[in-house]
């Protein structure tokens, strides 16, 4: 009568991932320190079975007092799912575990948003009491229910133990069409269509990805919050006209998670007071760190990615409601909005600009992982990638399909930009971007994101770069050297700047 799996963690994430697996025929072992969340999450699954599976009178969820009556109800080699906060918490339970007897064999997965590095050295750190793995998880409370997107990485040992539940798990994809398959009801999984889970490598990469999935997901977001700027503040929409302005482009390129949400967001009307919620919502955003750690690690590794940085920016930006407030009274800016232009033609631009600086922000994600996966010897495969983030997880979107294509035609590209399907689609959609980003400067509404994209796409497609001037001014004060156009790679010129002005080979 031993159980399949222990839970241990039982906050949003754990219970609902805990529900998920007993939902999918595998018996849980469930344990927090909170001991009110243990038996919330047991009675949670009791009024579940009773209500959707009549047939089953045994609990799938047996709760737990402590660590060590959970090891005593697992089978061997324990597999034990950690959802505590990432940090310290993580070394908490791993400590408490290991107290507790854990045998060098079990497996410990640690499924929080832990930094990366992290996870590498907690692999090395548990060697010799347990094997550590690491799963990162997307889709918030809704995906760990129903099917989150699963990113694991570490041993392959682990990874073989346990693939089978996590396929399980996982959110589903239409095999044809590229689209996930929904079913929001317990006791009856997704079973059919691919699973979005797949093993992504070596200790720590799976956690990188999910990391630079939050990237992308800071940045997606920002680039939709600047369009409803855009089309409240500069043409005069209300936000219910944008939810729907939103609800249309989600059906078409724009379709996405992101996109939907948004728009449902926008048409509420607030309890309280009736207005649209989304104008008496605080406009202070808030932020854990993972957009902060990728674009960190873009700018350690030297890999672009602007509009991930822009997008952390603008949420630290509006902290900064004081100092705004007093400056929208001292600053100038232009006199007028966009009520003079075609209203319509407007917002089809704006739809192809939030198409452009969405393709070129994937852009920068993908690559931060190509250029990461080199420096760190990961093979990771990015159409697999791609194909595992088309469900479940926050930034899913139906453009995910034509990045998966992209990488299953080239697994070496190194930029999305590079792709014909991508380079076409920016080639004719980019004037209407320009258009989109001058409106934004034009008017003063701020688009940090929307033309940082257009910044980068201009920038890639530069074959010379003003960085010629850069070198001679690091040569002229620092004597840094630069290279030339007419001589080979890797030969160094200094030019005698304060002397006689000769050139000379270094
Ligand atoms: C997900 C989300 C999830 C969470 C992050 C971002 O993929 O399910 O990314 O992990 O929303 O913690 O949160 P912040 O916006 O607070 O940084």
């Amino acid at each position: 009568n031993l159980y399949d799996i222990g839970v241990i963690g039982l906050g949003v994430m754990g219970k609902n991932l805990a529900l998920n697996i007993a939902d999918n025929q595998y018996r849980v072992a469930a344990f927090d320190l909170d001991e009110l969340k243990v038996q919330d999450t047991v009675l949670q699954e009791e009024l579940e079975r009773k209500r959707y599976l009549k047939k089953i009178t045994e609990p799938r969820i047996e709760g737990c007092n402590n660590f060590s009556e959970m090891l005593s109800k697992l089978e061997k080699p324990r597999v034990l799912l950690l959802s505590v906060p990432a940090g310290a918490p993580v070394d908490g339970v791993c400590q408490s575990l290991i107290e507790a007897g854990i045998d060098s064999d079990d497996i410990v997965i640690d499924t929080g948003n832990s930094l990366w590095t992290d996870t590498v050295e907690r692999e090395q750190r548990y060697a010799n009491d347990f094997l550590f793995f690491s799963c990162a998880v997307s889709g918030g409370e809704v995906g760990a229910r129903f099917g989150p997107s699963l990113m694991p990485s570490g041993s392959l040992k682990a990874w073989n133990r346990i693939e089978p539940i996590w396929q399980a798990i996982a959110a589903k994809v239409d095999a044809k069409t590229g689209l996930p398959i929904e079913r929001f009801e317990p006791g009856n999984p997704v079973k059919e269509g691919e699973p979005c889970t797949t093993y992504i490598g070596p200790a720590g990469s799976g956690h990188y990805v999910k990391m630079v999935h939050n990237g992308i997901e800071y940045a997606d977001m920002q680039l939709i919050c600047e369009a409803y700027q855009l089309l409240t503040q500069g043409l005069g929409l209300t936000a219910s006209e944008v939810g729907e302005v939103f609800e249309r482009w989600n059906k078409g390129s724009l379709n996405s998670y992101l996109m939907e949400i948004s728009a449902d967001i926008l048409k509420q009307a607030d309890p309280l007071t009736g207005a649209p919620l989304v104008e008496m919502i605080l406009d202070k955003a808030g932020q854990k760190g993972t957009g902060l750690w990728t674009a960190v690690s873009s700018l350690q590794i030297g890999c672009p990615a602007p509009t991930i940085a822009e997008a952390v920016y603008a949420r630290a930006l509006s902290t900064q409601k004081t100092q705004r407030q007093q400056l929208s009274q001292r600053l100038l800016g232009p006199t007028k909005n966009l009520v003079s232009i075609d209203k319509q033609a407007f917002i089809e631009q704006l739809e192809s600009a939030l198409y452009c600086a969405k393709v070129s922000c994937y852009a920068q994600g993908f690559q931060l992982m190509t250029m990461q996966a080199k420096e760190q010897g990961w093979q990771l495969d990015f159409a697999e990638i791609a194909k595992i983030w088309r469900a479940g997880c926050i930034i899913r979107a139906k453009f995910l399909q034509s990045i998966t294509q992209a990488y299953q035609q080239d697994g070496e590209l190194e930029n999305l930009l590079m792709a014909d399907t991508f380079a076409k689609a920016l080639s004719e959609k980019q004037q209407d971007w320009r258009v989109a980003v001058s409106q934004a400067v034009l008017s003063g509404i701020p688009a940090p994101c929307i033309s940082s994209a257009l910044a980068y796409y201009d920038s890639y497609r530069c074959k010379t770069l003003p960085a010629s001037l850069l070198q001679g001014q690091r040569d002229y004060f620092g004597a840094h050297t630069f290279e030339r156009i007419d001589k080979p790679v890797g030969e160094k010129y200094h030019l005698n700047w304060s002397g006689d002005r000769s050139l000379n080979k270094v």
